[in-house]
């Protein structure tokens, strides 16, 4: 299985992967009711109700405890849906959609049929997801916002422009797999961080005297990283930067890395550049195509 694309509903192909096997999994799931992807019947995102995808996706995690390793770690991408119709045609927040440049279907499929979501509203999709894989025992370790600060402009006028997703990062137990990442100081303060003794770089870990610009602090919760335009034809990848965060500090080489809604291939394109081993799963042979010509790519980079 390993090092392979695999074609398929992952519900059912995750079945044919060995117990604690799986080191780290990265995945953005078909959001709900927010894009048809090539009309696929087995096709995650178009149920009736937003709880009835949520259980679907906590069935789905269930499922990925099994293959997980006991220190993996699993990060998991989403984004909410306004509710609510626009004379039936539904109610699409345009400024929440992942690419750069909106291609997408554009068609909606909610029905609504929940009633106690009034419309209009946030369905709060991430946070219910969130609070019920913490019901399921999964330890959830961090909220991080993933801020784009290229999303398209929005006509809306009764309420702010959207410009974050949500992710999650979840482990199994209280000792995982989890090296951390720092960053440069964004501060243009010169002064000792509140409550530090100095100030660490990520070579020497010695304290010293904080100096501008030579600042380092562990990476936080809002990840600011843009939407990177692709060339390929598919509509919700995310970027590559934002994979490779994941990768780096959830694995390492030669361990392996699984995407079971892998679309564009990004998390296995990441996986092969920082020597990772990948398992992806894709519903739609022709992203399948897509995925295999983004790896040849990454070899012809190198
Ligand atoms: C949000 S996209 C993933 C994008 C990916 N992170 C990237 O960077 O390209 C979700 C993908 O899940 C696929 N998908 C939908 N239902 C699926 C299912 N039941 N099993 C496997 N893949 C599915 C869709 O075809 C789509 O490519």
């Amino acid at each position: 299985m390993i090092n392979r694309l695999h074609e398929g509903d992952a519900r059912e192909v995750i079945d044919q992967l060995e117990d604690n096997s799986v080191q780290l999994i990265i995945t953005s799931p078909p959001y709900w009711g927010l894009r048809d992807y090539e009309n696929h019947p087995n096709q995650l995102g178009q149920e009736e109700t937003p709880h009835d995808y949520i259980d679907e996706l906590i069935l789905f995690f269930e499922k990925c405890k099994r293959v997980l390793k006991d220190d993996g770690v699993l990060f998991v991408n989403l984004a909410d849906t306004y509710y609510g119709s626009n004379n039936g045609k539904g109610y699409q927040p345009k400024d929440n959609d992942k690419q750069v440049s909106n291609k997408g279907s554009g068609k909606s499929f909610l029905t609504y049929k929940d009633k106690s979501i009034r419309r209009k509203s946030l369905t709060g999709i991430p946070q219910r997801f969130m609070v019920k894989m913490i019901d399921h025992g999964w330890i959830c370790r961090n909220e991080i916002i993933w801020k784009k600060n290229n999303v398209m402009p929005s006509a809306v006028k009764d309420r702010f422009t959207v410009e974050h997703e949500n992710i999650y990062m979840f482990s199994k137990n209280e000792y995982y797999k989890f090296h951390q990442l720092k960053e440069k100081m964004k501060t243009k303060d010169t002064s000792n961080p509140r409550g530090s003794k100095g100030c660490s770089t990520p070579q020497s870990g010695r304290r010293h005297k904080c100096k501008q610009n030579k600042l380092y602090r562990n990476v936080r919760s809002v990840w600011e990283v843009n939407q990177q335009p692709l060339r390929i034809e598919h509509y919700a990848t995310f970027p590559e930067k934002l994979a490779t965060r994941m990768i780096l500090c959830g694995s390492d080489e030669g361990d392996v890395v699984l995407d079971p809604f892998m679309g564009s291939g990004t998390t296995a394109k990441v996986a092969v550049r920082y020597n990772r081993n990948f398992i992806g799963i894709e519903l739609v042979r022709r992203y399948i195509e897509l995925e295999m010509e983004r790896i040849d790519e990454l070899f012809k980079e190198t």
